[in-house]
């Protein structure tokens, strides 16, 4: 069985990070997003991966490569024009063969490992089988009815939904599904959607089945989202004893538990509360920070506090009053006190950021 993980959006919701950089590379406990997709399918043997990249120019392609550093084999299909999930889906069939598979959406990350679902899809009887979660706004997504325990119809983004069982962003397929994409037509939001196409399916008398979802589920699409992803994982860190003082941690510093510090980084005269991850080369001093935070490399923390954030590589954040708190920072941002008079605010912000005191 083959995976195919599509991370060609454009991601909007999620601007101005996404700007330079795909949302599946967003940073959840300093690994990306891509990753906890790539751990469930490999966990589940499934090591042929077909990567849905927009451009062979994506940092996704120079990155992940071949696959080979990530134990998986990696190849790479482009979509030019993002004109919706089954069209997507749809560019994969030369990749996908004869064989049934898996697609993940690259920007959703799950709690439940789906190993059983996944090893034993093949020999099932079932032409396609949909994850599914429970949502509490099922307007927001593809839904299912369910009579049964068959699937017996599938609507993107209903006004009247006929139940609260979300599509979760994992399908299991056949290449029955190249057929079915073939006969749908484009959405009134002008995109070709994989939900109609599971309808067609369904209307051909195919048994769709369904499985649900056991724990979390995010589609970290939003900033709020990725930072409550980072949080979950960070929450299922194992347990790792305080470091000593001495060697990282240095001078009058108290760092609890369940604090894990990259190569090279030092923590001074601070505070650290885990779950906290921290990556390499990284300083934090004078400061205090709090659960839930994800600090990436080369990182600098300067009389200053913060918590449940995310700040990327290259970051400073210096001498800010007030404590930082469900922040999102990307690569190269700096946070820091006016240097000079006036003592005053000054932005420097990309499209679609913001601020809030
Ligand atoms: C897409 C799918 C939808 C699914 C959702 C899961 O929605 O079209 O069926 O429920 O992903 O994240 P979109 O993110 O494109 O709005």
């Amino acid at each position: 069985m083959k995976a195919v993980i599509l991370t060609a959006g454009q991601g909007t919701r999620l601007r101005p990070v996404t700007l330079t950089m795909p949302k599946s590379l967003v940073p959840v406990a300093n690994r990306w997003l891509i990753a906890y997709a790539i751990d469930v399918l490999k966990l589940a043997g499934l090591n042929d991966i077909g990567i849905v990249v927009n451009s062979l120019n994506s940092p996704i392609v120079s990155l992940l490569r071949n696959g080979k550093s990530l134990g998986v084999n990696i190849e790479y299909i482009v979509q030019e024009n993002q004109k919706g999930l089954a069209h997507a889906i749809g560019l994969c069939k030369s990749f996908v063969g004869d064989e049934p598979f898996t697609v993940f959406l690259g920007d959703n990350i799950f709690q439940d490992r789906m190993t059983e679902l996944l090893t034993s899809f093949a020999d099932s009887g079932a032409e396609a089988k949909i994850v599914l979660g429970e949502v509490l706004d099922p307007t927001r997504f593809g839904i299912a009815e369910i009579e049964q325990g068959r699937i017996v119809r599938v609507v993107e983004k209903p006004q009247d939904p006929p139940s609260n069982l979300a599509i979760t962003g994992v399908y299991l397929f056949r290449k029955s599904v190249f057929d079915a994409i073939s006969r749908i037509k484009p959405s009134g939001r002008n995109e070709l959607e994989i939900t109609d196409a599971i309808q067609v399916l369904i209307g051909d008398g195919h048994p769709v089945a369904s499985y649900e979802l056991d724990g979390w589920w995010i589609d970290a699409g939003k900033p709020d989202a990725i930072i409550m992803a980072n949080q979950l994982v960070l929450e299922e860190l194992p347990y790792t004893p305080a470091p000593e003082n001495g060697g990282q941690v240095e001078g009058n510093s108290e760092v609890s538990h369940r604090v894990l510090i990259g190569k090279n980084s030092r923590v001074i005269d601070s505070v650290i509360r885990g779950p906290v991850i921290i990556g390499e080369d990284t300083v934090i001093c004078n400061s205090y920070v709090g659960p839930y935070t994800a600090l990436g490399d080369n990182v600098v923390v300067e009389g200053s506090e913060i918590e449940a954030s995310i700040v990327m590589k290259n970051c400073e954040i210096r001498n800010i009053q007030g404590r930082i708190d469900r922040s999102l920072l990307a690569d190269n941002a700096r946070v820091t006190s006016a240097p000079h008079m006036p003592v005053a605010h000054r932005f420097v912000l990309a499209e679609n950021s913001y601020v809030q005191f």
